[in-house]
């Protein structure tokens, strides 16, 4: 690690990404215009990029060092107890229970909307598999109840685009799997009247202005930049050095005309940390193009079944519960694969208790089991010992198989009729 070189300018491991240790990251860095904030470097290990998420820790990324290192913001009791006072009710419980855990600037859309007005949601997929896994749902949940909270629009970017070029799919294919995923998303209930969904490969050849904002933005970022931001190297085909610019450009009102017309509007983007590192880049510009900041808010990731050291990815088949998975495929998923914090005999488990934070089953009840009452009974049993691990499992199971059988009836109600209204260019009900 190179932290002491790093922290030579202030904010400089804002924009890189996992500490990288090389000189040409810091060289970049110094080069690399109005990081944000907050650049005090730790020794982390933790790999966190939109590509990959490594730690060698079974608890996982460690989350609290990661703020740190990307100059963002915790979510503390105040932010809640604020967010909580203007909507009147409590905070969802994916906020409740820290896993929304990071911001940037969430205060200054509470503001706004304290002072009654407009901003708008933004979030995306990259299709990069026919279906969507359950950790996808938590951005996408989260979102959702934003979105009924506040009655304010809501962008969704699939970035088919992506997909083709940092994967081996033709562009034909990722069109396609970008309508599966839209689906996977329209059966989650968006409401149509406030919501437009669309698909980088098709979008461009509709809409001047994305493409107009894109390049916009790719005049305000050099390769030394994005090398610093995303670990490009010389040998990388230079699409992938331009894309970060098309997921920026939804952060730009101005990309949607038919929405928002020539106003300025403020963004907020729910996604899950890994995301960040283009949305830096997004705020780093967007002041240059008269535009506000994006503000952001950041989950943690779903494990994956084998436990937290990585993220729960569609390109594993067995790290994920696909959202078309059938409830046989579910029970032995789990059964078989979700790493256990429980201990190696029954004996020595009612003797020392299980370890809840890292294990797997917990893990899914914390994301997905609403009642608090019954999630902190089961954590309690669970550390003392007196709830074995096929207990929890078979307690996950019976949590998640649910979610997703209503899941697959709601998606099946999503034809191509019901999905096109969605992808149609038009205006959204907005700042009534
Ligand atoms: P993608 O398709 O990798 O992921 C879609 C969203 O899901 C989040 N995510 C997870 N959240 C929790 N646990 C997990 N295991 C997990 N895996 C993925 C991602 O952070 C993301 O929020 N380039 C993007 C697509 C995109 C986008 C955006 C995302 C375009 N514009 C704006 C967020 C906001 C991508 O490939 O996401
Ligand atoms: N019905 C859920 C809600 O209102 C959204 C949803 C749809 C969902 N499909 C899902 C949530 C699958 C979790 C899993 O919040």
């Amino acid at each position: 690690m190179a932290d002491t070189k790093q922290t030579v300018v202030e904010g400089v491991d804002a924009l890189t990404l996992n500490g990288k240790s090389d000189a040409e990251t810091v060289e970049t860095a110094t080069d690399a215009a109005g990081a944000e904030a907050g650049g005090t470097t730790t020794n982390a290990d933790d790999v966190v990029d939109p590509w990959n998420v490594a730690s060698s820790s079974d608890a996982g990324v460690d989350y609290d060092k990661l703020i740190k290192r990307f100059g963002s913001s915790k979510i503390d009791e105040e932010l809640i107890a604020r967010f909580e006072k203007i909507t009147g009710k409590p905070a969802h419980h994916l906020i409740r229970r820290g896993i929304f855990f990071s911001h940037r600037d969430l205060h200054s859309i509470l503001t706004l909307i304290e002072q009654g007005k407009p901003f708008y949601l933004y979030t995306g997929r990259g299709p990069s598999s026919g279906s969507l896994h359950v950790g996808h749902l938590v951005p996408f949940i989260l979102t959702k109840w934003l979105q009924e909270t506040f009655d304010v629009p809501l962008i969704i970017q699939l970035t088919d685009d992506e997909k083709t070029l940092w994967k081996d799919l033709k562009i034909e294919e990722a069109i396609r799997l970008a309508r599966e995923n839209a689906k996977d998303i329209v059966a989650m209930g968006f409401d149509l009247n406030k919501t437009f969904i669309f698909n980088n490969l098709e979008f461009m050849g509709k809409c001047p202005a994305f493409y107009q904002n894109i390049i916009r933005i790719q005049k305000c970022v050099t390769f030394n930049q994005v090398k610093g931001i995303f670990g490009f190297g010389d040998s990388d085909i230079i699409g992938k050095i331009g894309f970060p610019a098309a997921q920026a450009a939804p952060a730009l009102s101005s990309t949607f005309p038919f929405i928002f017309g020539n106003k300025k509007v403020h963004c907020l983007i729910p996604c899950a940390i890994d995301q960040d590192p283009y949305f830096r880049m997004t705020r780093d510009v967007a002041p240059r193009l008269g535009f506000p900041k994006c503000a952001l808010i950041h989950s943690s990731f779903f494990p994956a079944l084998q436990g937290a050291k990585t993220k729960m990815s569609a390109s594993e088949q067995n790290s994920a519960v696909f959202l078309t998975d059938t409830p046989k495929q579910i029970k032995n998923k789990i059964n078989k694969y979700a790493f256990s914090g429980g201990r190696t005999t029954v004996e020595e488990h009612r003797q020392l208790g299980g370890i809840p934070d890292i294990d797997v089953a917990y893990q899914l009840l914390k994301f997905f089991l609403e009642d608090d009452k019954k999630l902190e009974e089961v954590r309690l049993a669970y550390s003392k010992g007196e709830m074995l691990t096929g207990e929890i499992k078979k307690l996950a199971v019976e949590t998640l198989t649910p979610i997703v059988e209503q899941h697959q009836a709601a998606r099946k109600l999503v034809t191509d009729e019901v999905l096109d209204k969605y992808f149609e260019i038009r205006a959204l009900k907005f700042g009534s």
